[in-house]
C-alpha cells in the first residue's frame, strides 16, 4: 500500500493511510507526544472508521538523538521529513555551547519553511486576561527565513566586525554609527520573493477559508526599503495575483484621491458585499495596542520575521498563553510541513504529568486540517471546547480557573477522547 504524501500542481495528495514521521521532543516533548497521538488517533477513528489511520513513525532529534547516534539532527530525520512530507514535533531544547544554534532553526531552514502560521482562538471556559477574548480569532502568517533572525552578526571586536564596520564608513559613506570602535551588527534581508510568497500564502489562506481580511504588520516608516518595501510588494501582489477577489487600502486611496471619500467607502463596501478580502496595513505597534483593544478588526496577519516572533507571544497570551497555542512550519510549494508545540522543553515539570498537551494536539488539528481531513479535526475542537468548558484541566489552567478539577497530561487527553466518544 502507498503510504506516502505526495504533491502534484501544488496539491497534496494524501493516501488513506499515510505514514507521519514524528519528533518526540526533549523535556516535556516525551510527556505531551504519545497522549496527542491518542486523541488524534480517536478523532480520525471516530471520523472514518478503520479506512483511515495515521500511522506514526518516530525520527530522532534533539536530546534522544544525541544519546543513540551522537548527533542532535541525525541525516536520516531530514531525509525521512523529505520523504513524507508532513510531520510533527515536540519541543526541542536549544542545544548549549558551539555547532548548531537551534535544531528548530535548523529544520526550518533546511527544509526552507518559509510560513510559520499560528492561529489564535479561543476555548470557552479558558482564563484569559482579556475582556473579550472570544472576539480572538486571528491567523499569523510569519516570514521565517529572512530578516534580522537570518544570522547575519558580527560581534564588535571581530576582524570581520571591524571590516564590515570600514566598508560600511569608508565605501558607502556611513556616517549615523555612533560608536564604531564599540558596535555589534546585524543585517537585515527582506527579499521581494520571500515577502512575496509569504504574503500570497496568506491570501491564497484568507480565500480558501473565506476569512475577511489580510493585515500587513510593518515598521516601514522607518524601515522604508525592508519593511517598507514587504508593505508595498505585498499590495503589489494582492493587486495583481488576486485582482478580483481582493480590495486593497492602496486601492481605496488611490479612489479616494481621484473621486472623492463617498466613491471609495462605495467601493470598498462592493467589495466586502462580494465577499472580496481586504488588505490592509498596520504598523507594528499601533497593531499591538489594535490587537488588544479591538481584535475583531484582524483575520490574517502577514508579517516578517521578529514581528511575527511577538505578535504570536502576545496573541497567544490573550487566549490562555503557549501552553494552548499551536504552529506549523509550512512550504507551500514543496507541501513540506512540520507541526509542532509552540512553547519550550519546559524542564521545571518534566515527568511531572502537569503538562499540558493542547498546544500540540492543537498542532495536530491544524495538520488534520492541511490533508484535508477536516472532520477529524472539528472532532478534535468540539471535544477540547467541551473539556475545557467542564473545568477538567491541567496544572497551568487549574491554577487560574475557580472550580476546576485538575488532571495529569494523560488524564487530560483520556477525557478528551471520551468527549469525542
Ligand atoms: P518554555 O516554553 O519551555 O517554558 C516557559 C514556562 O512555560 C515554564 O514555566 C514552563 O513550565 C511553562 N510551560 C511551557 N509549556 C508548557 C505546557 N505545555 N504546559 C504547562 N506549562 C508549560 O520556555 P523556556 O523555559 O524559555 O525554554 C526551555 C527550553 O525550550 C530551551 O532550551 C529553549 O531553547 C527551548 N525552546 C524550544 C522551542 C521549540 O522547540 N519550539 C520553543 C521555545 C523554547
Amino acid at each position: 500500500m502507498n503510504n506516502t504524501i505526495k504533491i502534484q500542481n501544488g496539491k497534496l495528495i494524501v493516501p488513506d493511510q499515510p505514514v507521519i514521521p514524528f519528533i518526540e521532543g526533549d523535556g516535556i516533548g516525551k510527556d505531551i507526544s504519545i497522549p496527542s497521538q491518542r486523541v488524534l488517533n480517536a478523532a480520525v477513528e471516530k471520523s472514518y472508521g478503520g479506512k483511515r489511520k495515521l500511522l506514526w513513525k518516530e525520527v530522532l532529534a534533539g536530546e534522544k538523538a544525541f544519546q543513540q547516534t551522537g548527533e542532535n539532527l541525525p541525516d536520516t530525520t531530514l531525509d525521512t521529513f523529505r520523504e513524507y512530507l508532513v510531520g510533527m514535533k515536540g519541543p526541542l531544547q536549544t542545544p548549549v555551547g558551539g555547532g548548531i544554534r537551534s535544531l528548530n532553526v535548523a529544520l526550518r531552514q533546511t527544509l526552507d519553511l518559509y510560513v510559520c502560521l499560528r492561529p489564535v482562538r479561543w476555548f470557552k471556559g479558558v482564563p484569559s486576561p482579556i475582556r473579550y477574548p472570544s472576539m480572538v480569532d486571528m491567523h499569523i502568517f510569519r516570514e521565517n527565513t529572512e530578516d534580522i533572525y537570518a544570522g547575519i552578526e558580527y560581534m564588535t571586536g571581530e576582524e570581520n566586525t571591524k571590516k564590515f564596520s570600514d566598508f560600511l564608513i569608508n565605501e558607502m559613506g556611513v556616517e549615523q554609527i555612533r560608536f564604531p570602535e564599540s558596535t555589534s551588527f546585524g543585517v537585515k534581508p527582506i527579499s521581494k520573493e520571500g515577502s512575496e510568497r509569504l504574503v500570497r500564502a496568506a491570501i491564497k489562506y484568507a480565500i480558501e477559508r473565506k476569512l475577511p481580511s489580510v493585515t500587513i504588520v510593518h515598521k516601514g516608516n522607518i524601515m522604508k526599503f525592508t519593511e517598507g518595501a514587504f508593505k508595498n510588494w505585498g499590495y503589489d501582489l494582492a493587486e495583481n495575483e488576486y485582482s478580483g477577489q481582493t480590495f486593497t487600502w492602496r486601492q481605496y486611496e488611490k479612489i479616494k484621491k481621484e473621486k472623492g471619500e463617498i466613491d471609495a467607502q462605495k467601493a470598498l463596501k462592493k467589495a466586502e458585499h462580494a465577499g472580496n478580502v481586504i488588505v490592509k496595513d498596520v504598523i507594528t505597534d499601533a497593531f499591538l495596542q489594535e490587537s488588544l483593544l479591538r481584535p475583531f478588526d484582524h483575520s490574517v496577519i502577514a508579517t516578517m520575521n521578529l514581528n511575527g516572533d511577538y505578535i504570536s507571544d502576545q496573541l497567544a497570551a490573550m487566549v490562555g498563553g503557549i501552553g494552548i497555542s499551536p504552529g506549523a512550519n509550512i512550504n507551500y510549494n514543496s507541501g513540506y510541513a512540520i507541526f509542532e508545540a509552540t512553547h519550550g522543553t519546559a524542564p521545571n515539570i518534566a515527568g511531572t504529568g502537569k503538562a499540558n498537551p493542547s498546544s500540540l494536539i492543537l498542532s495536530g488539528v491544524m495538520m488534520l486540517e492541511y490533508l484535508g481531513w477536516t472532520e477529524a479535526a472539528e472532532h478534535v475542537l468540539d471535544a477540547m471546547e467541551h473539556t475545557f468548558s467542564k473545568r477538567r484541566v491541567t496544572s497551568d489552567l487549574y491554577d487560574m480557573m475557580e472550580g476546576a478539577t485538575l488532571l495529569t497530561t494523560s488524564e487530560f487527553a483520556d477525557e478528551i477522547i471520551r468527549n469525542i466518544h
